[in-house]
């Protein structure tokens, strides 16, 4: 039962002190999210892989990517630990490795070699994986000149992409592309969404050679859930509401909000307002009710009245972290992520270029 995981964590963690550290995005449910050292978005989480040199393993409470990015950034001998193999996310899945090199040769078709400068010393397309992407995904990026972003520097890194290219490639997630391009001034006319099946449909070779930032057709199915009939609906039935949503929702979402930005924008942004106030949150219900527990002063709910967790988030039960602390206490090494040597360097690449963009 809960009570028994919950003392067999407490036990095993006692014993194996500092040998292992424990990472805990905000999505995690609350009896995971009490066990973790540290609490914070995927772009903090993946500082925090780095910032724990002496721990033996990083037992990371999320889901795939964030795992092999921690792999990634933290030391070789540090083994990175997802309690539930079965957590990914769907949206990472929705850029496949094959998939991008195809779009990458179809662009090259229409816009030459992608990977010569022009003579002003920009290449034609700069490659910008969201964070929620595989391994081989930040690999592809790293190796064609690009960078990874997360939803906290997504418009950053574009200023980055935009120095160095005359347009960007975004994937998978099409509304965090759209949302922050646009926030950057960028016309929807030259946001043109790629069509993976190009020599069926078609894409419109002007429009892409007219484009500056072509959008994968990757989204997010926790997000697609807000709309904005029920920010309406909150606006008519609580004066007042502050509405903060993520960027991953929706162009007219965000755009009816008050306000847009990642999971640790939306905590600060709460615990920034003294006065008592009450927030509509477009975003995954664990954080939403936690942080409605954290802050009693205001009145904080979802704006999906259905309750909607991130099911792969979810997999993340107690019993799994019980069960890889005890078997790391045992000496063996339960449900380690590593990353393919051949993808490794680039991708680091890819992600160290977002760290050293946004320090
Ligand atoms: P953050 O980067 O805001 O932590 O979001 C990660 C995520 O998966 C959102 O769905
Ligand atoms: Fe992936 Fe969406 Fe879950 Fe985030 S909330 S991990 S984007 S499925």
């Amino acid at each position: 039962d809960a009570d028994e995981i919950e003392r067999r964590i407490h036990a095993a963690r006692d014993q194996l002190g500092d040998r292992v550290v424990i990472l805990g995005h905000f999505y995690q449910r609350h009896e995971v999210v009490a066990h973790a050292d540290y609490v914070g978005d995927s772009f903090q989480l993946a500082k925090a892989a780095t910032a724990h040199p002496d721990a033996e393993a990083i037992v990371f409470c999320g889901v795939h990517f964030m795992a092999e990015t921690a792999d990634l950034l933290s030391r070789p001998e540090q083994a990175v630990i997802l309690p539930n193999l079965a957590a990914g996310c769907s949206m990472a899945d929705m850029a496949t490795i094959d998939d991008v090199e195809d779009a990458w040769e179809q662009l090259e078709d229409v816009l030459g070699d992608l990977d010569t400068p022009d003579a002003d010393g920009l290449l034609p397309v700069i490659p910008v994986t969201y964070m929620n992407s595989s391994a081989a995904i930040k690999g592809f990026v790293g190796r064609h000149g690009g960078i990874v972003c997360t939803s906290s520097n997504a418009r950053t890194v574009l200023e980055w992409a935009f120095a160095r290219g005359r347009r960007v490639l975004f994937f998978p997630d099409q509304h965090l592309g759209r949302n922050t391009a646009k926030a950057m001034g960028v016309p929807l006319s030259q946001m043109p969404l790629w069509n993976p099946r190009r020599p069926l449909g078609g894409n419109d070779d002007d429009a892409i050679a007219d484009s500056r930032v072509i959008l994968w057709h990757g989204f997010c199915s926790v997000h697609r859930r807000f709309t904005v009939d029920q920010i309406q609906k909150a606006r008519a039935e609580h004066p007042g509401v502050q509405v903060i949503v993520h960027p991953e929702c929706a162009m007219e979402v965000v755009d009816a909000a008050d306000q847009a930005g990642s999971t640790d924008y939306i905590r600060t942004a709460i615990a920034a307002t003294t006065e008592p106030t009450t927030f509509a949150i477009g975003t995954e219900i664990n954080l939403v009710q936690r942080l409605a527990a954290e802050h009693p002063q205001h009145e904080i709910f979802c704006l999906d009245p259905v309750v909607c967790p991130c099911s792969t988030m979810y997999r993340i039960h107690p019993g799994y972290l019980a069960w890889v602390l005890e078997s790391l206490l045992a000496g063996q090494l339960p449900n380690r992520i590593t990353v393919d040597d051949a993808v490794a360097a680039p991708a680091r690449q890819a992600l160290e270029r977002m760290l050293l963009a946004v320090p």
